[in-house]
C-alpha cells in the first residue's frame, strides 16, 4: 500500500476510468484487495476482454512503472529473470589477463554491472513507489516456469548464486493473466487473488466504445453495443465458435465510421464480419438472414 494508492473501491474505479479503463464493481474490488493485501491478482478470461489493458491502466493510476513479461512455451529464466552479459565479461577478462589473479578476475566478472536485468528482477529492484508487474498469458509458459513463480510470488525474492538473494524493497503490484489454454498449478493459484473477467454488460461496453471512438455517431455506437451483446447472448451460443471481445467492438465501430455508416443493416454487418469474427466458420455463419434477425428491434433472446 502506497500513500498515493486509492483509498476506496470507488476511488479506484474512478481513477481507472480516467485512464480510459472501465471496470465493474467486482473487478474493482478484486484490484483494490490485491493492492491492500499485497497479493498477486490472477485474471482469467476470454481473449480481448481487457486483461492486459487493466495492468496498463493500473500502472498509470498508481504512477508506477509497468514491467511486462510476455510468456510463451519455452520461456527461460534468462529471459524472465536475469542473465550474465557474457560478452562484456569476456572483454573484462581479456583486459585483466596478465594483470590479475584468476580468482580476482572471477570475482570481478560476477558483479551486478555484468548482470542483464530482465522484467522479474527489474520488478524487485524498481525504486519507490515500485512497479506494476504484468506476467501476461502465464498459461503459455511451461510447468518448470510456474514452479519458479511459486517462490517468486510467495516471497518476492530470488537468489542469484554468484551474488546472493535479491529481495523486493517494495513488493511489485503483480497481475497475472491467462486465457486458460491450460489449467494453472493449484499452488500458483493459491498465492493469488482470482478474478474471472467476463464480457462486459451492454452499458459498460457502450461506455468503452463511446470513449474510444468518440467520432462515431451516438446511435451507431448504441447499435454496435446492442448487436455485439446479442451475438454473445445465450440464444446464439451455438451459432459461433468464438465471440467478439471488447477489442473487436471498438475496431468494428472504427471501421463503420470509416465507411460512413450511420445505421447498421444486414449488408454492412456481413460485409464487415471479418472485424467481429476471426474464424472463417464464424464469418460464414453470420449470414444476412442471421444479421437481420440480430438487428431486429425486439430483443430475440
Ligand atoms: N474495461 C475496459 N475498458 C476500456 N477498454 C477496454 C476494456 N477492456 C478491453 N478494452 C479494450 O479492448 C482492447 C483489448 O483488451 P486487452 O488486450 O486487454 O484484452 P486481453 O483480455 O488481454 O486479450 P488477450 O487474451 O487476447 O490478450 C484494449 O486495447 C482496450 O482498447
Ligand atoms: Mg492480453
Amino acid at each position: 500500500m502506497n500513500q498515493t494508492d486509492p483509498d476506496s473501491i470507488d476511488e479506484l474505479s474512478a481513477a481507472l476510468q480516467q485512464c480510459g479503463y472501465y471496470a465493474d464493481r467486482r473487478l474493482a474490488t478484486a484490484v483494490f484487495l490485491a493492492l491492500r493485501l499485497q497479493r498477486p491478482l490472477l485474471l482469467e478470461g476470454e481473449p480481448g476482454v481487457g486483461k492486459t489493458e487493466l495492468a496498463k491502466a493500473l500502472a498509470e493510476v498508481l504512477a508506477r512503472q509497468l514491467l511486462r513479461l510476455q510468456c510463451y512455451d519455452g520461456l527461460e529464466l534468462r529471459e524472465a529473470l536475469y542473465e550474465w552479459n557474457y560478452s562484456a565479461q569476456l572483454l573484462h577478462m581479456r583486459a585483466a589477463e596478465g594483470h590479475a589473479q584468476a580468482e580476482q578476475i572471477e570475482r570481478e566478472v560476477y558483479q551486478e554491472r555484468y548482470l542483464i536485468h530482465r522484467p522479474l528482477l527489474q520488478a524487485l529492484q524498481a525504486p519507490a513507489p515500485g512497479a506494476v508487474l504484468l506476467i501476461d498469458e502465464v498459461d503459455r509458459a511451461d510447468e518448470p516456469f510456474e514452479a519458479f513463480l511459486l517462490e517468486y510470488l510467495g516471497e518476492y525474492q530470488v537468489s542469484i548464486p554468484e551474488l546472493g538473494t535479491v529481495r523486493a524493497e517494495v513488493a511489485p503490484v503483480t497481475i497475472l493473466t491467462s486465457n486458460r489454454t491450460r489449467e494453472l498449478n493449484d499452488a500458483v493459484k493459491r498465492r493469488c487473488l482470482y478474478h474471472w473477467l467476463d464480457y462486459p454488460e451492454r452499458e459498460r461496453e457502450l461506455a468503452i466504445v463511446r470513449a474510444q471512438v468518440p467520432q462515431a455517431p451516438a446511435e451507431l455506437t448504441r447499435q454496435v453495443a446492442e448487436f455485439v451483446s446479442r451475438v454473445r447472448g445465450a440464444s446464439y451460443a451455438g451459432s459461433f465458435q468464438r465471440m467478439p471481445g471488447i477489442a473487436e467492438s471498438v475496431e468494428w465501430a472504427r471501421a463503420l465510421v470509416a465507411l460512413d455508416t450511420l445505421n447498421l443493416d444486414p449488408e454492412v454487418v456481413t460485409d464487415t464480419a471479418g472485424i467481429l469474427f476471426k474464424q472463417r466458420e464464424d464469418v460464414a455463419a453470420l449470414t444476412r438472414d442471421l444479421a437481420a434477425e440480430l438487428l431486429a428491434p425486439a430483443p430475440t433472446e
